[in-house]
């Protein structure tokens, strides 16, 4: 038997595969037939079933002495041995004669024995007909040049699990028909091309879990005939451009395990052959544009286990019309699929897409694969609601298995990999219950985007000088916009074609604060920031004075989500760093005023700017119309980061406001919501509206429904009439957060449902009703 580690190792994925490993599988067959010859003590001499590399079958005569705690060979070995196996004893030299006196001897097993020294196994006597030597777990440290000259027959060589530092560079010359070598897991420190001129036949390789960080252009030149290479494990950050040159042959590639942070397009492009590609547990952290395209014999793909994995972008994979496997799984921070990430995947049968952070899987990612027969979507946070409508309306169709066959297109029916435990997360009222239960009128239609928690953390520390990237993604139906707001107030939106940012702080605002940035004019072209398509803020060199507090926000018609990230710049200077590090917490003072100001006064709106110079993602705004004679209610909305401007519609004609902005960083380091930076003095404003045309004393409802300010009356009504009691400004505030659920409900009119939960830390992912709905930029 092998041993199990060796098998059963990691490593073994691909040959699996390519079914490279069949006979080591075969050869654990308990099939044998008795062997009537005087055979060695305590060993077992059976006639035993044998495959060479090539497969063939053989009737092998078996001395089996494994685990006898030998320290010499045993005697007598009968002379047509054709197999030998001598694994864990504790051997460290072989009695080169008696290996002379068996001419039939074909597989040779010397496997976690002691050996130290290579020479001492055959001992120059040649073993013209053995085609395979194990001696993986010995002690060897060194190969020296020829280390197999004794040898000319063998086909497969096992090294792995040794000490191995150096090999001469023709440590391998005279193995001409070697087709197997494994000298995986040794302590290699750097891949030498001149190994592999002496194996012009060689198949497999395994070389993985050497401690070799990159490897040489072109130093597999000479390897002509290989078919698979496993390089896992070994702590490969990239690889050059040339590194897989001239591997003409090669079907499976195996890098799992390594320090990749980016697919090896480049490089891979060297490879046409390839059918089989493990990348799994890598550092990658998107799979960009073009990644994987054009790799027209592709059949397998696997890209789990990867802990920085965020996002597969658009046209990540891209005409593979061979593949047939995707296996994206068990990748903690994935939250993102583009919804037009596969392109011409005409083939594509199988998509394994569980344990992932995935709140839905676009409908289009679907439509786009017409060859689909399952999807895996298990151990995912779904959210079953308007993107995952394509799920519940596949669900009630008829079933395509049952009656015969016709020559009709049937719709196509896409099989569900553990559908019982395919559950809901979102919405709260859907959670636990299985996606392929929930018919698609319980899903809603449309819906707010969300920014997933794995996606962008809260704290990312980087070195000065460095690159900055920030991944936000998100989706929902309409499909959102996305943008950045910098710790300065400066707002990063998508600008049309260019991928800079157009920096515009705010439409219609005059003064704004990028025109305290010197280096960053409004709404031109800037080098120094860069919005990538997806969503992504990459800032080139960063210094510490852009550490700071960004938030992204994602908005859509029906409303926005945000989410920010604390950036801590490491000084070069080791002294400096705890200042900057202190400095995080530390902003800078607001002045003595944000300037909050109403422009501009209609009759029944006003509109409220202001600027704060900061990025204040925890804004809020209050009104309340003031009377000599009677206490009103006051309302109150989060207004959006990187707003600076607000218009309050839907006030009374005639009335006296008073306007409130509530500044806060609310995300800050270390600090909840209610720390002492949101309990500063809020701006205040008060104004009088215009006289209408014709007084109306009573609020007049629209019934659009449009706006949230009128939404918000109607709650407070509402809830004056079920409390009957008088508002306090705390719940005027939760009326912020309860306004979603009555959009709901105006839509459904089965009834009003008025939930009062409301956990209002701005740290956590927001609830589903408590996203920001109201808010008005112009
Ligand atoms: C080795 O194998 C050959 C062919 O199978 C056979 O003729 C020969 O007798 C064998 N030699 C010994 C020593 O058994
Ligand atoms: C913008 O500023 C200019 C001069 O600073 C001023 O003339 C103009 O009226 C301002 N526009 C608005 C809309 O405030
Ligand atoms: C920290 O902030 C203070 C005041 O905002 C500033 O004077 C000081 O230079 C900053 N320190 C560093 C290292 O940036
Ligand atoms: C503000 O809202 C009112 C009422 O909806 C509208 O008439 C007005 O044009 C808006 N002003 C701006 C600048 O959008």
């Amino acid at each position: 038997m092998r041993s199990p580690s060796a098998l059963v190792q990691s490593q073994c994925f691909l040959c699996v595969l390519v079914s490279v490993c069949a006979p080591a599988a075969v050869r654990a067959l308990p099939h044998a037939l008795p062997w009537r010859v005087s055979c060695p003590a305590r060993c077992a001499c059976q006639i035993r079933p044998w495959f060479s590399p090539d497969s063939a079958h053989h009737e092998a005569p078996t001395v089996d002495c494994n685990d006898l705690l030998l320290t010499r060979l045993p005697a007598p070995i009968p002379p047509d041995t054709h197999t030998l196996r001598l694994q864990s004893n504790l051997l460290s030299e072989m009695d080169a004669a008696a290996l002379r006196g068996l001419p039939n001897l074909t597989d040779l097993d010397l496997s976690q024995n002691r050996f130290s020294h290579v020479r001492r196994i055959a001992g120059g006597s040649p073993l013209a007909s053995l085609q395979s030597l194990h001696l993986e777990e010995n002690r060897l440290s060194h190969l020296p040049e020829a280390s197999f000259a004794s040898l000319p027959a063998l086909q497969e060589l096992f090294l792995s699990h040794n000490n191995l530092h150096s090999i001469a560079p023709g440590a391998f010359a005279g193995l001409d028909f070697l087709l197997r070598l494994h000298i995986n897991n040794n302590r290699l420190a750097t891949v030498d091309p001149r190994w592999f001129r002496a194996l012009p036949r060689l198949e497999v390789l395994m070389l993985g879990g050497n401690p070799v960080e990159a490897l040489p252009e072109r130093g597999f030149l000479a390897l002509k005939s290989l078919r698979s290479l496993v390089l896992g494990g070994m702590g490969l950050r990239g690889l050059a451009e040339k590194a897989l040159e001239g591997l003409d042959g090669l079907e499976s590639l195996s890098f799992y395990d390594n320090l990749l942070t980016k697919v090896p397009t480049q490089a891979l492009r060297r490879v046409p052959g390839l059918k089989f590609l493990d990348l799994n547990k890598n550092r990658i952290k998107l799979i960009e544009t073009g990644d994987f395209r054009d790799m027209i014999h592709l059949k397998e793909l696997g890209l789990n286990n990867m802990e920085e994995l965020v996002s597969i972008e658009k046209a990540a994979l891209d005409n593979l019309p061979e593949l047939t496997k995707l296996e994206i799984t068990n990748n903690p921070r994935l939250s993102y699929i583009h919804p037009e990430a596969f392109l011409r995947l005409s083939r594509l049968e199988s998509l394994m897409l569980n344990s992932n952070a995935l709140s839905a899987l676009h409908q289009r990612v679907m439509l786009s694969l017409p060859s689909l027969q399952e999807v895996s979507l298990h151990s995912n946070p779904l959210r079953c609601d308007c993107l995952f409508h394509w799920a519940a309306e596949e669900a009630a169709r008829p079933r395509a298995d049952k009656g015969p066959p016709t020559d009709a297109p049937a719709p196509r029916t896409v099989r569900f990999i553990q559908p019982q435990a395919t559950l809901c997360s979102e919405p709260p009222e859907l959670r636990a219950r299985r996606v392929r239960e929930v018919s698609s009128r319980e899903m809603s239609a449309s819906c707010l985007p969300m920014i997933p928690v794995s996606s962008l953390p809260s704290y990312v520390g980087v070195r000065e000088g460095s690159k900055l990237v920030l991944h936000c993604r998100a989706l929902a139906d309409p499909r959102p916009e996305l943008y950045w707001v910098t710790p300065s107030g400066l707002k990063l939106g998508p600008s049309r074609g260019s991928p800079a940012p157009c920096l515009a702080p705010s439409r219609g605002f005059n003064h704004s604060a990028s025109t305290r940035q010197s280096d960053a004019p409004p709404c031109s072209p800037s080098k120094h920031y860069r919005l990538l398509p997806e969503g992504t803020l990459q800032i080139n060199k960063v210094t510490s004075r852009e550490a700071g507090l960004y938030t992204c926000v994602a908005e859509n018609a029906l409303g926005a989500d945000t989410r920010s990230v604390t950036v801590g710049v490491r000084s070069r200077e080791r002294k400096r760093r705890k200042a900057v590090a202190a400095n995080l917490s530390g902003y800078p003072p607001l002045g003595p005023s944000v300037g909050l100001e109403a422009r501009e006064v209609g009759e029944r709106y006003a509109i409220l700017s202001w600027q704060s110079g900061r990025n204040l993602p925890s804004t809020r705004l209050s009104w309340q119309a003031i009377y000599s004679n009677s206490h009103t209610p006051t309302y109150s909305t989060r207004v959006l980061a990187g707003t600076q401007s607000f218009n309050l519609t839907h006030l009374q004609a005639e009335t006296f406001y008073r306007v409130c902005l509530h500044l806060g960083t609310g995300e800050g380091p270390k600090r909840g919501s209610r720390g002492p930076r949101d309990a500063r003095k809020p701006q205040c404003v008060s104004f009088r509206t215009k006289d209408g045309p014709q007084s109306q004393p009573s609020l007049q409802l629209s019934p659009e429904m449009t706006s949230t300010a009128v939404t918000l009356l109607l709650l407070a009504i509402i809830l004056l009439l079920l409390a009957g009691q008088v508002w306090d400004s705390e719940l005027g505030e939760a009326a912020g957060t309860l306004h979603s659920t009555i959009l709901q409900e105006v839509k459904s009119p089965s009834g009003l449902i008025i939930s009062q939960k409301t956990e209002r830390s701005f740290r956590h992912q927001p609830k589903q009703n408590e996203k920001l709905f109201i808010y008005q930029d112009f």
